[in-house]
C-alpha cells in the first residue's frame, strides 16, 4: 500500500517536471502556497535570497560548460507555465553537458526555461541582497545516467544553472534576440515552434567564472529537494522590447503571465558558496574590509 502511494507521488512529480501540467499556478487560487509535493514545510527549498552574511568564499574549481558552443536543433514551447526551450537529449554526442565547478557528477542539459514578473523591479526568483533582476533563466542539467523521474528523487540529481537578465538600453548587444525572435509564435499555452542553429552559449554571460552555489529545490510542484543550484553572477543582457514581449505571453488561463516566479524561501541553516573570479582574487587581496575576508585569505594563500 505505502509502495502505491510512493508510486503516485512519483508519476505526479514526473508528469508535472515532464510538462509543466497539473492544476497549480500562481494565482491566489492555485498559488505557491497550495502547491503540494515537497513545497511546503520542507528545509532546503528554493529560490533564496543571497546575503553577505550567509556567503562563504570557495575554492571551487571553475565550472566547464561542455558543448555549449555546438548549433544544434531545439524545440521552443509555452506550456501554459513558462517557455521551455527542449530537445536537447536528440543531440548524441552534441549534447551539452556541465562538469567541475564542485559537483561531483557530469550533468546533461536537459532543458532552460524563464521566470519573470510585471515590472523591472520583479521576476527573477532568486534575489541578491533583496534585490530582484526582472527575469531569470534556468538552465536544468540531469546528473549522467540518471532518467528525470530518478534524478528528483536524488539529493544531487539535479543541477540547474540559473542566469539573471538584467535590463539594458542597448538593442543590439543581445543575444537573447535567438529566442525572443519567435516569443511571438509561442504567445499562447500549447504553441510550439522550433529554433534551427541553437547555440545555448548565447544564453551565458561572457565571463562565467564567478558563482553562487547551494542546495536547494524544484521552485515549481514537487519542489523536489534535489537540486544543486549554481547562480552564475554575471547577468545577460535583456532589452525593454524583449521583456515587454515576454509579459505578453499567455499563460494556461489564456491570461498575461504576471508573475512565474515563486517566493524567496527560508535558508533554514544552509550556507552558500561563492566562487569568485579571477578578478575577484585580486580585489580580495587589496580589500579594505580585510576582517570580511581573512579566513578566506588563509585558504586561498594555498591556492597562490
Ligand atoms: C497558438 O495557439 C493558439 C491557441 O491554441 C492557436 O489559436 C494558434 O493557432 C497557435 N499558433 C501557432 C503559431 O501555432
Ligand atoms: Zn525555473
Amino acid at each position: 500500500m505505502l509502495s502505491l502511494i510512493y508510486l503516485c507521488i512519483f508519476l505526479v512529480g514526473v508528469v508535472q517536471c515532464g510538462e509543466g501540467g497539473g492544476n497549480w499556478g500562481y494565482e491566489p487560487h492555485n498559488g505557491p502556497d497550495h502547491w503540494q509535493g515537497d513545497c511546503q514545510n520542507h528545509l532546503r527549498q528554493s529560490p533564496i535570497d543571497i546575503r553577505a552574511p550567509d556567503v562563504d568564499y570557495a575554492l571551487l574549481h571553475r565550472l566547464y560548460f561542455m558543448n555549449f558552443e555546438h548549433a544544434g536543433h531545439i524545440e521552443f514551447s509555452n506550456n501554459g507555465k513558462t517557455l521551455v526551450g527542449g530537445g536537447f537529449d536528440k543531440w548524441g554526442q552534441k549534447q551539452p553537458f556541465i562538469q567541475s565547478g564542485g559537483l561531483n557528477h557530469r550533468y546533461k542539459l536537459h532543458s532552460f526555461h524563464l521566470h519573470w514578473g510585471g515590472h523591472d523591479s520583479v521576476g527573477s526568483e532568486h534575489a541578491i541582497g533583496g534585490l530582484h533582476y526582472p527575469a531569470e533563466l534556468h538552465m536544468v542539467h540531469i546528473r549522467e545516467g540518471l532518467s528525470l523521474g530518478e534524478a528528483v528523487t536524488r539529493p544531487d540529481g539535479i543541477a540547474v544553472v540559473g542566469v539573471f537578465l538584467a535590463k539594458t538600453n542597448d538593442p543590439i548587444a543581445n543575444r537573447m534576440n535567438i529566442i525572443s525572435d519567435v516569443f511571438g509564435k509561442v504567445k499562447h499555452t500549447g504553441n510550439k515552434t522550433e529554433i534551427s542553429s541553437f547555440k545555448t552559449n548565447y544564453l551565458l554571460p561572457a565571463v562565467t567564472e564567478a558563482f553562487y552555489r547551494y542546495e536547494g529545490s524544484l521552485t515549481t510542484p514537487t519542489c523536489s529537494e534535489a537540486v544543486i543550484w549554481t547562480l552564475l553572477a554575471e547577468p545577460i543582457a535583456i532589452s525593454s522590447h524583449q521583456l515587454h514581449l515576454l509579459r505578453d505571453i499567455h499563460n494556461y488561463a489564456n491570461k498575461k503571465t504576471e508573475i512565474n516566479y515563486r517566493p524567496l524561501q527560508a535558508l533554514n541553516g544552509r550556507r552558500i558558496q561563492y566562487r569568485p573570479s579571477k578578478l575577484d582574487r585580486s580585489m580580495i587581496c587589496s580589500a579594505e574590509k580585510l576582517s570580511m575576508v581573512i579566513p578566506a585569505l588563509v585558504m586561498m594563500a594555498k591556492f597562490f
